[in-house]
């Protein structure tokens, strides 16, 4: 048997494309699973290009596993890189072995048996692809809806990587879905660059399905007990799917809402399809409809253009959602968008400060928010154990709740009081 050693970087579409290598390799070639980088025979590096930094990151880890990896070990590269940099990789670093594009990930057991492959078609299409079987967890199984992104934001490289968006059959998802539950998955997380834009495009031919028909389909399957899905877009949030998340109790209540800016200005020119007020609007209906959901983010400072007033509109914004969890960047020019072009780039330091602004601003705001959870109650699925005697896992709402317990929990759902609560997990007690 041969050894596979993979690293994954980015997003939760690049750790399911990793878990689909996994499976190909294991199933349909002579694979075993490696954690030791020194005794693999095939080295896969799953790449993110989002922001500029993983990006240089690739060059300085394949160029130590070059060193330190076997004398005939293979060294592969996949992901959103290998699809935007495509033949350049092997020509800056020549020992690699094959370049995999994000969806061209079913090529991959053609490309292990050539040399210096490069497989980074956007426009392949893998919507309908049986891809052999492979879950990191036994507690949950992520499954693809969709693969690319249309959206076209300015800042992104997304639909240069991924290509156009294709979802994938609803029979399709909800077959993976009850293998999945069948076999102990009671938590299934639905997976696309813009989930509730589903049913747009199919690859073969038309339905009449969206998003919001899609989570029905998946909780009328008995043994899946909870539904999550990321990332939805703000501007396909409308009142039929709020309702339905709202009312499906198999829907867990943590919605990812991407602000990326609170000024209406700086989002027409990122052509996010919505405005503040549009955003405000969503956000506040959800916390009347489901006042204990938990709300997360993603936001970009120093986009081309944002000026102070700007600014000041998205720590507006944060300040009126009270956002359980944001993930902030800095703006990171990127090849092939519109954004990269624009001419008022901002001042490195000046988004420097911005984002240390915004941060603060959270922290301050996650210390009040997380003294009010003291004596609350949560419904937790356990997934895993912790030193000192802890099991933990994650709320209903999607916050990290540990209590003291062992093995028995793990894969079970139970009641927890908190007793100690903390800006990222909270300890409790099963009551
Ligand atoms: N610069 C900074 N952040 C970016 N993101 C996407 N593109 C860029 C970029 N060019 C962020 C967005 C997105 C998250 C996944 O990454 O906030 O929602
Ligand atoms: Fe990028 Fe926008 Fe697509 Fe998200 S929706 S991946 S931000 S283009």
């Amino acid at each position: 048997m041969k050894k596979l050693y993979i690293e994954t970087l980015g997003c939760a579409m690049n750790v399911r494309d990793s878990e689909h290598i996994i499976a190909e390799l294991t199933q349909k070639e002579d694979y075993q699973l490696t954690q030791n980088l020194k005794e693999a025979d095939l080295i896969v590096i799953n790449t993110c290009s989002v922001r500029e930094k993983p990006v240089h990151k690739l060059f300085s880890e394949i160029g130590y596993f070059n060193k330190v990896k076997k004398p005939q070990a293979k060294i592969g590269v996949c992901g959103c890189t290998a699809s935007h940099l495509g033949e350049e990789i092997i020509k800056k670093a020549p020992y690699v072995s094959f370049v995999l594009g994000a969806r061209n990930v079913s090529k991959i057991t053609q490309v292990i048996k050539k040399e210096k492959a490069v497989e980074v078609d956007i426009d392949y299409d893998e919507s309908t692809y049986a891809f052999s079987e492979f879950r990191s967890s036994v507690y949950k199984a992520f499954i693809n809806i969709s693969i690319g992104c249309d959206k076209k934001c300015t800042f992104c490289i997304v639909p240069n990587t991924r290509g156009e968006e294709i979802s994938i059959p609803p029979e399709l998802i909800v077959q993976e879905a009850k293998k999945a539950a069948k076999s102990g998955a009671k938590e299934i997380f639905l997976l696309g660059q813009n989930v509730n834009n589903y049913g747009r495009r199919f690859s073969d031919g038309k339905r009449d399905i969206d998003f919001t028909d899609l989570l029905k389909m998946i909780s009328e399957i008995e043994e899946v007990k909870r539904i999550r899905f990321t990332s939805p877009h703000p501007l396909h949030m409308d009142d039929r799917f709020l309702e339905e998340f709202a009312s499906n109790p198999k829907i867990c209540k943590s919605m990812h809402m991407p602000l990326q800016s609170g000024s209406s200005a700086i989002l027409r020119r990122m052509k996010r399809g919505y405005t503040k007020e549009w955003f405000l609007d969503r956000a506040m209906k959800l916390r009347q409809m489901v006042p204990d959901v938990h709300i997360s983010t993603d936001i970009i400072v120093g986009f081309p253009g944002e000026s102070e007033e700007d600014f000041a509109h998205t720590l507006d914004v944060v300040q009126k959602v009270g956002f359980e969890q944001i993930f902030s960047f800095k703006y990171s020019p990127r090849p092939l968008t519109p954004a990269a072009e624009y001419k008022d780039q901002v001042d490195s330091e000046v988004a420097s400060r911005r984002l240390t602004r915004l941060q603060e601003l959270h922290m301050q705001m996650l210390d009040e928010m997380s003294q009010k959870k003291r004596g609350k109650i949560y419904e937790v699925y356990f997934e895993e154990l912790k030193p000192g005697g802890y099991v933990a896992g994650r709320s209903d709402n999607n916050q990290i709740v540990k209590v003291k317990g062992s093995e028995e929990l793990l894969g079970k759902l139970a009641n927890v009081r908190i007793i100690k609560p903390g800006r990222l997990a909270l300890e409790g007690e099963l009551v």
